[in-house]
């Protein structure tokens, strides 16, 4: 049990109740907030409890843990020499019809252990939690058949009971290219008859996920894949508009999908079918990043409401699992405010990527206690340290860890 002091100079900031004032305390119980109240109050009624560890933020700021709501986390192998190619002009279509990109990706990810899967998650899981990442999405996909693509989602469930790493939500994504052995029709098929009931059988996706663009899954194929998913009883998400607008928008909008991902090039009238619809759009800094491509245009975003959440889209293309790393990208490059980017990998990234236990990516009392503690007095540094944590310790489902 964990009593919580924000005794000193600072305030906090909580995205829905503004700002709560110096001088607060939380009474954590197990992984959740039991109590938020004046420091002074709860070190009188707990302060001698020998049950509650007193933990005092020494004047840091705190913010929710934060929430990587899209991921790749689980493949081998390595891409690095792809950058050579790219900077010669190849496009991301280009390396993947010369046998890079996924399909490299899946060869070397078929020829692992579990045990070898296992260990680069952990070490994986680690570094994003010393950048505060407290729960994440992570997707399958870099199998492309029936055992591979059950064994990634054993892993990511593995990796998610283990107390000292953030907590997972697997989803299947199965439909991220076809591999080299089938056709694409004949892969389609066996992803709806094979993959699917044996994914469902196995019970840990909540979601399935399709790579929606032209080149791998068109948009009557992912409403195919999709339509079975959610049939199947599984959550449904998409990755849209990566490289051109090619309808999977009005797609994700006629399913009422929860999400709908990278969309860069996504017309504001389909930005706004899918806000109607209910839609979350989830932004990926990282990649236009890796890629060195133009950023989203934000501020058409705010300006209209678009809901978004902010991801690192970690995979072999995009090698960073730093939240305040894409936090800086957005505030510093992208001219958006702390909060809003705060928002998005918090409560934004809770709705896209719900805890089991229940609400997260919020601070306030019978929630989850995933809570950042910052080394500044000032919460926005989370956005303006890139190269280390900005982050002093982290409460992780209510066990204090320092970094
Ligand atoms: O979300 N775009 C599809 N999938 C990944 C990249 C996969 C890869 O290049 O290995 C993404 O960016
Ligand atoms: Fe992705």
């Amino acid at each position: 049990m964990v009593h919580f002091s924000t005794s000193g100079t600072t305030s906090r900031p909580s995205i829905e109740n503004s700002v709560y004032p110096v001088g607060k305390g939380i009474i954590i119980e197990g992984d959740k907030i039991i109590t938020i109240g004046d420091s002074e109050d709860l070190e009188f009624e707990y302060g001698n409890d020998s049950d509650h560890l007193v933990i005092d933020a020494e004047g840091g700021a705190i913010i929710p843990g934060l929430i990587d709501c899209h991921s790749h986390l689980l493949w081998s192998g390595d891409r690095s020499q792809e950058v050579r190619w790219r900077l010669e002009g190849k496009t991301y279509r280009d390396i993947s019809t010369m046998g890079g990109g996924i399909q490299s990706t899946v060869d070397a990810t078929r020829s692992s252990s579990k045990g070898e899967l296992h260990k680069e998650g952990y070490v994986r899981l680690r570094a994003a939690l010393r950048s505060g990442t407290t729960h994440m999405e992570v997707k399958s996909g870099y199998g492309l058949d029936t055992k591979t693509e059950l064994d990634l989602l054993e892993v990511s469930s593995i990796l998610s009971s283990d107390e000292n790493l953030p907590t997972l939500d697997p989803t299947w994504m199965g439909a991220h290219d076809t591999p080299k052995e089938m056709t694409h029709e004949a892969y389609i098929d066996s992803l709806i008859h094979e993959q699917l009931p044996a994914i469902v059988d196995q019970g840990i996706a909540r979601s399935a996920d399709v790579f929606c663009e032209p080149g791998w899954f068109s948009v009557e194929e992912s409403e195919d894949i999709l339509k079975a998913s959610r049939t199947a009883g599984l959550n449904l998400r998409m990755h849209i508009d990566e490289f051109e607008e090619s309808g999977g928008g009005q797609l994700a909008a006629e399913l009422k999908v929860q999400t709908a991902d990278h969309a860069y090039h996504t017309s504001l009238d389909t930005r706004l079918n899918m806000k109607e619809a209910g839609v979350m759009t989830g932004f990926l800094p990282g990649t236009p990043y890796a890629m060195g491509d133009p950023w989203p245009n934000m501020s058409e975003v705010h300006e209209y409401g678009i809901p978004y959440t902010l991801a690192t889209d970690f995979n072999p293309n995009c090698q960073t699992l730093s939240l305040p790393f894409m936090a800086s990208l957005m505030v510093q490059r992208c001219r958006v405010q702390p909060l809003d980017v705060l928002a998005a990998m918090t409560v934004n990234a809770a709705k896209s990527s719900p805890h089991t236990n229940g609400d997260h990516g919020i601070i306030q009392e019978g929630a989850i206690a995933n809570i950042n503690i910052l080394d500044s007095p000032n919460w926005e540094s989370f956005s303006l340290k890139p190269s280390h944590t900005p982050f002093r310790a982290t409460i992780l489902n209510g066990k204090f860890m320092t970094h």
